[in-house]
């Protein structure tokens, strides 16, 4: 089952397909799309710690997967005029890499850790210290003998990254001085994504395709991207090498992507709501084992666009599907199916 999620078209997670994305991505505040209030907090710590000359405080982003947070980490760098290192938190295995990546870094570089929740406790403690203090405490020799030495570091910025605030610990979260949610994407936000990516790749695109494509890209960069490139291949077989509306339509059904965006994965966990636990609640393990996929799976990649239009409630007893999602699905709803709360309708 696995398998299924590792080729989902609508998968938000970096694809092997996806390295063009590169070329797609923004290099300055100015290119950068959506995310207002992001921006407009970021470019002011920008702007005073550049005034003062000095290094930017820690920088902690989180949020669904696919959204920019790689990209945000290089217009930071670029705008502190500073080297970027990239790199993971299941990269860095031993304390020993970490220290080896800290002691390369300039004055004022940037470190990205990406997934930076799944850090090791080891690892952690080095950063604690190399955060607060720039400093590295190195211990030498073994037993009664073995005593520590502290080798200053250059002050670095680090730009950690996560898709689950919730996983990461109270030290570490408490080291960053800056913490900012990336939320997902307007379809308007994305449709203006969408016609710069075509315009950089030189694939001409239709207004009206373009907000086809956006309507179904689930709120994120990376899969609107994806699909861009998709469509692409249709407009060419299919038609003359424009995407319109209608190609853009037909290439997405056929893709079994449907009009709002969902694939055959999230209309599977629906349906499981609905047909296993009578619209719920039900909770997120159990609905996990029910659909066939991780509960991490579930919980990173469907369940937050789900709830954000509404057809998906988090409730103290579980999730529980809304009223809306039963009329998309065509079914009728149940008598006391919520409506979706007023919050989450912001389609
Ligand atoms: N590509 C991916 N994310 C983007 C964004 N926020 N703005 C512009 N292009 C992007």
């Amino acid at each position: 089952m696995e398998l299924d999620f590792e080729n989902r078209m609508m998968s938000p997670d970096t694809l092997p397909d996806d390295e063009a994305e590169l070329s797609l991505r923004p290099k300055t505040m100015a290119e950068y799309i959506g995310q207002q209030k992001v921006k407009d907090n970021l470019s002011v710590f920008i702007e005073a710690a550049r005034g003062r000359g000095d290094s930017l405080d820690h920088v902690l982003l989180y949020g669904p997967p696919g959204l920019g947070k790689t990209t945000l980490a290089g217009i930071i760098a670029n705008a502190m005029d500073v080297n970027l290192r990239v790199t993971s938190g299941p990269a860095i295995e031993k304390p020993g890499d970490l220290a080896a990546l800290l002691t390369n870094l300039g004055e004022g570089d940037v470190l990205f850790i990406d997934e930076i929740h799944r850090l090791s406790r080891s690892v952690e403690e080095v950063l604690y210290p190399a955060m607060e203090d720039f400093a590295l405490d190195i211990i030498i020799g073994k037993g009664p003998s073995a005593r520590s030495i502290r080798l200053d570091l250059p002050k670095f910025t680090l730009v950690g990254a996560t898709t689950r605030a919730g996983q990461i610990t109270a030290p570490l979260r408490d080291r960053f001085g800056v913490v900012l949610r990336l939320e997902l994407y307007s379809p308007q936000e994305l449709g203006t994504i969408i016609t710069r990516s075509a315009k950089i790749l030189e694939i001409p695109c239709q207004p009206k395709g373009a907000t086809e494509l956006a309507a179904r890209s689930r709120g994120t960069p990376r899969i609107a991207n994806r699909l861009l490139k998709r469509v692409r291949d249709f407009a060419q077989v299919l038609g003359d090498g424009e995407i319109t509306q209608e190609i853009a339509n037909t290439s997405l059904d056929r893709l079994e992507i449907d009009k709002l965006g969902l694939d055959s994965i999230d209309r599977r966990a629906l349906h499981t709501i609905i047909r296993n636990y009578a619209g719920g609640p039900v909770g997120l393990e159990t609905l996990a084992a029910a659909v066939g996929e991780e509960a991490v799976t579930l919980e990173d990649m469907c369940e937050p666009y789900l709830m954000q239009i509404g057809f998906l409630s988090k409730t103290p007893r579980g999730r529980v599907v809304t009223a809306l999602a039963y009329q998309h699905l065509g079914l009728a709803p149940p008598e006391d199916t919520p409506q979706a709360p007023p919050e989450q309708l912001s389609l």
